[in-house]
């Protein structure tokens, strides 16, 4: 590794990510200071952090939190944790948002962690500086600026950042053509908390992800009259009293009314959005970083998580249908091994040539660029050659073996998977609890 002096490390947010890294780099404390994290809320535990209100604190920036109050997990605990962290032994399988809150925080508690975090201050700027060594070359520094809750501002100097302010924040929202003439209630998912305020409503949902189905079944069970407009292939199992599917929704009528992509339209009181979020990092320049970031991607990224001319900037959790806990354990132990030198990297051209042709043959198989940060499948080899190179253990194959066969319960019937408990027995094999 490195020179003599230990390394200084930045961490933005002090959600999951945030805290992991934050874990990591204590656990080595001959190599590295301790980390400066940085955290907008008063709170660790960003997502899982329940806020009752929507759209800006007092101070004007926006709430990040998209929980709603009744949302459940939909990974149980089992493979949902941090592979080193196991859940209380006691809670069921699927867990409502609360005790992931707790777990986070007892988490950053027993990690050390919570006294290294500077809450209610915001990263405003993340910049690279490039200083000269002697007889080592050039090197990089960054220059990271953030103001407190007084609107006093700071700047201070690190050897790597590690980005892990998420990416469920801002939400995306569809052009939809006539939208100048619903006169009804527009909202997105990620002010969206309570059902009770619709029964009785009629509601179009748009986007059936996680979201918009766990969503329109809660609107269904408060007595709103439903309908899930989407693009998947239209859902086999049974859904609730009060909820049915339509095709895309393509435009709003003169008269207020909403068209479907089959040529069927209906009139609706609410539309709420469920279409995603845009990834968004308002204190990085990706063009000095030789970084492009769109609202459904950011690129070039050398194995998901750094940009081939910047390798000691760690962008954590970039990607979209993985195991959240496990990737981010995974991503930050690599990271720390690259920033020590003990994880070799090929040269910058080098990696960016290899992000291109990874995306030239993503897209030849038909992937569309808003689906080149999802990984599904693909997570478990990537998980384990980190694993590999960075010289840690891997996920075990249990993790895999219960997520898939989750995944499997939730796509045959979604009101009702989250019923199940299941137990480890070994590094290879679960069961279901009675
Ligand atoms: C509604 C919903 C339900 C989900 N359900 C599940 C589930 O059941 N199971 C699962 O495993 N995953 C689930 N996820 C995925 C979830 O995003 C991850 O589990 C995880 O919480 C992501 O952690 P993160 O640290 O990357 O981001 P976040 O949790 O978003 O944390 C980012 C942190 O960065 C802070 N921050 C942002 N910008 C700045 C700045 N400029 N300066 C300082 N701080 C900043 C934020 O305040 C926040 O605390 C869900 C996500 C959503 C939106
Ligand atoms: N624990 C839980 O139960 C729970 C609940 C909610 C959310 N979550 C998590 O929260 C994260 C975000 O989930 P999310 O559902 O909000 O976002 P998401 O996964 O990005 O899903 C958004 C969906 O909207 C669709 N969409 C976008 N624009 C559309 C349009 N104009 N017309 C029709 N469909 C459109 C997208 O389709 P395309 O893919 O074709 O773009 C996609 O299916 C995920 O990690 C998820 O697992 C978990």
């Amino acid at each position: 590794m490195l020179g003599m002096s230990k390394l200084r490390v930045a961490v933005v947010g002090a959600g999951a990510a945030g805290l992991c890294a934050a874990r990591h780099i204590l656990a080595r404390p001959a190599l590295y200071d301790p980390p400066v994290v940085y955290e907008l809320t008063e709170n660790v535990g960003g997502t899982w952090c329940y806020e009752e209100r929507v759209g800006c604190y007092g101070n004007g920036h926006p709430i990040p939190s998209s929980m709603y109050k009744n949302l459940r997990t939909n990974l149980p605990k089992e493979v949902m944790m941090f592979p080193d962290f196991p859940f209380d032994e006691q809670l069921p399988s699927f867990l409502p948002h609360q005790e992931v809150q707790r777990y986070l925080e007892r988490y950053s508690q027993s990690h050390q962690v919570t006294p290294h975090i500077q809450f209610s201050t915001v990263v405003d700027e993340v910049k690279p500086i490039t200083l000269e060594t002697e007889g080592a070359g050039p090197k990089t520094v960054w220059e990271v600026k953030s103001s407190d809750k007084e609107g006093s501002q700071k700047m201070e100097r690190f050897d790597s950042v590690f980005v892990c302010s998420g990416h469920y924040s801002d939400p995306c929202l569809p052009d939809i053509p006539g939208m100048e003439h619903f006169k009804g209630t527009v909202m997105h998912s990620h002010s969206y908390r309570v059902p009770e305020p619709y029964s009785g409503q009629s509601v179009v949902v748009l986007g059936a992800g996680a979201s918009g189905l766990d969503i329109s079944m809660e609107l269904a069970g408060a007595n709103a009259q439903v309908i899930l407009s989407h693009g998947k292939p239209p859902f086999t199992f049974p859904l609730p009293p009060g909820l049915r599917q339509a095709p895309p929704l393509t435009r709003v009528n003169e008269d207020g009314t909403f068209s479907f992509m089959d040529g069927s339209g209906t009139r609706a009181q609410v539309l709420l959005l469920c279409t995603g979020y845009n990834y968004t990092f308002p204190y990085l320049r990706g063009p000095a970083l030789g970084l492009e970031v769109r609202r459904e991607l950011v690129s070039p990224l050398y194995r998901f998580l750094l940009p081939p001319a910047f390798p000691s900037l760690f962008i954590i959790g970039v990607c979209k249908l993985i195991l959240p806990f496990p990737h981010f354990h995974c991503q930050v132990q690599f990271a720390l091994r690259v920033l020590e030198g003990a994880a070799p990297l090929p040269s910058g051209p080098q990696m960016e040539e290899e992000v291109r042709e990874h995306m030239e043959a993503q897209r030849s198989l038909g992937v569309p660029s808003k689906h080149l940060l999802r990984l599904q499948k693909e997570q478990w080899g990537y998980c384990q050659d980190l694993a590999r190179d960075g010289g840690f253990a891997p996920i075990p194959a249990v993790t895999r073996s219960l997520y898939e066969e989750v995944w499997r319960c939730r796509n045959v019937h979604p009101q009702d998977y989250r019923k199940a408990n299941y137990r480890l027995v070994s590094d290879t094999q679960w069961v279901l609890k009675d």
